[in-house]
């Protein structure tokens, strides 16, 4: 296979863009990893190369600093960069909001004036369905209006204006927001996947620990909602399934100006599912008790995929038993996550 053009992955250490990285190795590019691992291990970029058997150039970076993101867009030659960097835990960001202005935003910016600086006129950006705030209307479109509900979706919207800005003000640049539902899964080596670093919030991730015993129990946050059977409903898709949606991204970004698309399934489990379906790809009982409801949950958040369908010719595959079984598969295999 002939080498495309060289990738610059801010984050690329990180859940989602390391899962991205194999599909960019796999299809050819050459993939230069920006990260600074304060939320991931570079133990990571070893199991990419094993896993693709290519290599990875890696920088030791933060994307607040605007001289070592110039120095490696032009030393490694990139002409594309996917920007993964910054943080994402909401609870976090009520916290210590400025943290996440100063990563988020700035780091954004401070990312944008080194492309601008470096003649680099390709981004695809990792933006969230948080962006929609309370949905109005379901399935989410991605013509449903925007609003953020606490400091990181807040950021995420920040940085979505700033792109629509700066692409309307330079007819070169091509820019692609993706808005993510709720990534979970794993690859299917079983080598990487979702490692936080503290205490996880997400669904998923916590399942996965009671499973093999790090915690006791799940908390149901919420079994009163308008739903079923009264459980919280998220459209869930596989980090893979994901990732190859960033593959088709950057294929038509080459012809395209832009674009803002969803990325999910289309496709709500409850809570309660969630839980039957991991205890069934684990073998495992999985202990949970009906807590209060957590403050900014919305009841019920699925993606209308089919922009994404038409614009990138991309449809998630993977469905939710493979989705448990490759977390479980990671989970097992590295009980305490990477280090
Ligand atoms: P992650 O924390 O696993 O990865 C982020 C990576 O960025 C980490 O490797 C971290 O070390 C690196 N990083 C953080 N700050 C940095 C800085 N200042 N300079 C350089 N590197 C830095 O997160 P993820 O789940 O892979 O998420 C990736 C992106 O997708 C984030 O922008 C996140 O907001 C967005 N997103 C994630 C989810 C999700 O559920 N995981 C959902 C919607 C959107
Ligand atoms: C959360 C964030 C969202 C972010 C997304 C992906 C909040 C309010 N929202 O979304 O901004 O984009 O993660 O990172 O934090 N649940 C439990 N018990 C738990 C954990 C979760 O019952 O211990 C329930 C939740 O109430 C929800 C579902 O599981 O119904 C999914 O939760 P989670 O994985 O945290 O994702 P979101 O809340 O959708």
């Amino acid at each position: 296979m002939t080498l495309k053009k060289n990738v610059l992955v801010t984050g690329g250490a990180g859940y989602i863009g390391s899962h991205t990285c194999i599909e960019l190795l796999n299809s050819g590019y050459g993939v230069v990893v920006f990260d600074n691992f304060s939320n991931s291990y570079p133990e990571t970029i070893r199991r990419i190369e094993k896993i693709t058997g290519k290599s990875v150039i890696l920088f030791r970076g933060d994307i607040r600093d605007q001289k070592s993101l110039e120095y490696s867009l032009e030393r490694f030659g990139c002409s594309i960069v996917l920007h993964f960097a910054g943080l994402k835990a909401v609870s976090d960001s009520i916290l210590r909001p400025l943290e996440y202005y100063d990563i988020n935003v700035m780091g954004t910016l401070t990312l944008l004036r080194a492309m601008q600086a470096k003649g680099v006129e390709a981004l695809v950006f990792s933006s969230s369905a948080t962006v929609y705030g309370e949905p109005c209307t379901l399935p989410l479109t991605e013509d449903h209006s925007l609003t953020a509900i606490n400091p990181y979706g807040r950021t995420k919207l920040i940085i979505e204006d700033m792109l629509r800005d700066f692409q309307a003000s330079s007819p070169l640049m091509r820019i692609a927001i993706l808005r993510y539902f709720n990534p979970v899964g794993a690859h299917e080596s079983g080598l990487i996947g979702e490692n936080p670093l503290g205490v996880p919030n997400n669904l998923m991730p916590i399942v996965a620990q009671v499973a093999v015993g790090l915690r006791e129990v799940v908390n149901i946050w919420g079994s009163d909602y308008p739903t079923p059977d009264g459980t919280g409903i998220r459209d869930y898709i596989h980090v893979v399934d994901l990732a190859q949606g960033h593959l088709r991204a950057l294929e038509v970004l080459e012809r395209s100006e832009g674009l803002t698309v969803n990325l999910g399934t289309g496709v709500g489990y409850s809570v309660l599912e969630v839980i039957k379906a991991f205890s069934v790809a684990s073998g495992r009982a999985i202990p949970y008790v009906l807590a209060p409801r957590r403050p900014g949950d919305v009841a019920v958040c699925f993606a209308d995929p089919s922009r994404a369908t038409t614009l990138l010719k991309w449809k998630a595959q993977r469905d939710l038993a493979a989705m448990c079984a490759d977390t479980w598969r990671f989970q097992q295999a590295n009980p305490k996550g990477l280090s």
